[in-house]
């Protein structure tokens, strides 16, 4: 089968340049639409990718093919599963979902930083709403993959009402899906981030929490990098109070001189990194039993490294991918291969031990 992943990477590397300079040249918000579009139709398609039992990474009780993954946002709609769990992606995250269907911002909304390899969006979570997005979770090509779903509040929802939003969606995607995230770190919806201040937070957990007790699935919030450190300390304190399995840094930064709307990508590495950090010392001094999964302007292997060494374990990819394509992933497994032949570990939590040595 290594053959296989051979002929994979370079179906990719020699594809990609070139469906990248058609894409490149649409509207970013028309090439990702197509994308989506394509990925539906060739999903089924395409043989699993052969995974390195090396490879393999237990957190939250659950079982990764390999710690990378696919970010919030990409596949909002959970439409191209099929196609994204046959990459070497170990999980794939699907949504935001919001209960009702809505429409998001006025276009344009996504824009492109390629020198920077950077993006800035403010799609304002538009997405097909809970009852569509549910049948095609249920209906999908899951390739034994981990599924996460991300959970947003519509906009038409006050914040007094936000826990509601999370409570049902809590209950609808638990049964079908491998963790559930509570999001309220998006700059995209108005208001939403004043949810990740102290009592708006709890007043979420506490709904998810009852609905959780029915039904107990590993839940994560998702942060932002432009939180004070104090606030950030105190999302630590509630995800430990209500036995989260974990918290996802970051979403995107605010970078005014931009424009309106969230940058991602290489222009957020510093900032994201920073939270990270932080946030993995205050896990560790409180004795958190919660995980971290890193996301944000994470664009290398050495940006990995970077992240393992800082304590944490499972990461996620969203920008990266979208300007370097599937052929990255093939290049960590490749990178990986080597930085286990060179510390002779055999298993991925060996490797984690000798990162951190
Ligand atoms: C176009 C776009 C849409 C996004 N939509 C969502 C979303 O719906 N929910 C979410 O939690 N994060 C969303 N994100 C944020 C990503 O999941 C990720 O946190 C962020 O892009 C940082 O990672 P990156 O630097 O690897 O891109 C979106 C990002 C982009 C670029």
């Amino acid at each position: 089968m290594k053959g296989t992943s051979f002929s994979f990477i370079n179906l990719y590397k020699i594809t990609y340049p070139f469906f990248k300079n058609i894409a490149f040249a649409m509207d970013a918000e028309r090439a990702h639409e197509l994308t989506i579009h394509s990925m539906k139709s060739l999903g089924g398609l395409l043989p699993d990718h052969k995974d390195d039992p090396r490879f393999h990474f237990k957190a939250m009780g659950l079982d990764f093919k390999n710690p990378i993954g696919l970010a919030a946002g990409l596949d909002k709609n959970a439409e191209a599963i099929g196609f994204l769990t046959a990459l070497p992606f170990g999980f794939v995250e699907v949504g935001t979902v919001t209960p009702k269907a809505q429409a998001g911002n006025d276009k344009p909304r996504l824009f492109r930083y390629p020198e920077e390899e950077s993006l800035r969006n403010r799609m304002g979570f538009n997405n097909f709403g809970s009852e569509v997005i549910l049948e095609n979770v249920k209906n999908a090509r899951r390739r034994h993959k981990i599924l996460g779903v991300n959970l947003g509040k519509n906009k038409v929802t006050s914040n007094e009402d936000a826990p509601k939003d999370y409570a049902v969606l809590y209950k609808d995607f638990a049964p079908y899906s491998d963790y559930l995230v509570i999001n309220v770190s998006s700059p995209n919806t108005p208001g939403l981030r004043d949810l990740l201040k102290d009592a708006g937070l709890r007043q979420i957990f506490e709904a998810v929490d009852s609905e959780r007790k029915k039904n107990h699935k590993p839940l994560l919030v998702k942060v932002s990098p432009d939180m004070a450190l104090e606030e950030l300390s105190s999302v630590v304190g509630l995800v430990n109070e209500y036995k989260l399995d974990g918290i996802i840094a970051t979403n995107t930064t605010i970078m005014k001189e931009r424009g309106e709307g969230g940058i991602s990508g290489k222009l957020l590495t510093k900032k994201a990194r920073e939270t990270r950090e932080y946030l993995l010392k205050e896990m560790k001094h409180s004795h958190s039993e919660g995980i971290l999964i890193g996301v944000g302007g994470i664009s290398s292997f050495d940006d990995l490294m970077d992240f393992w060494r800082a304590g944490g374990g499972l990461a996620q990819i969203y920008s990266a991918f979208i300007f370097q394509g599937p052929a990255m992933l093939f290049e960590i497994e490749a990178r990986l291969d080597l930085e286990f032949k060179k510390r002779g570990v055999k298993t991925f939590e060996e490797f984690l031990h000798s990162v951190r040595l």
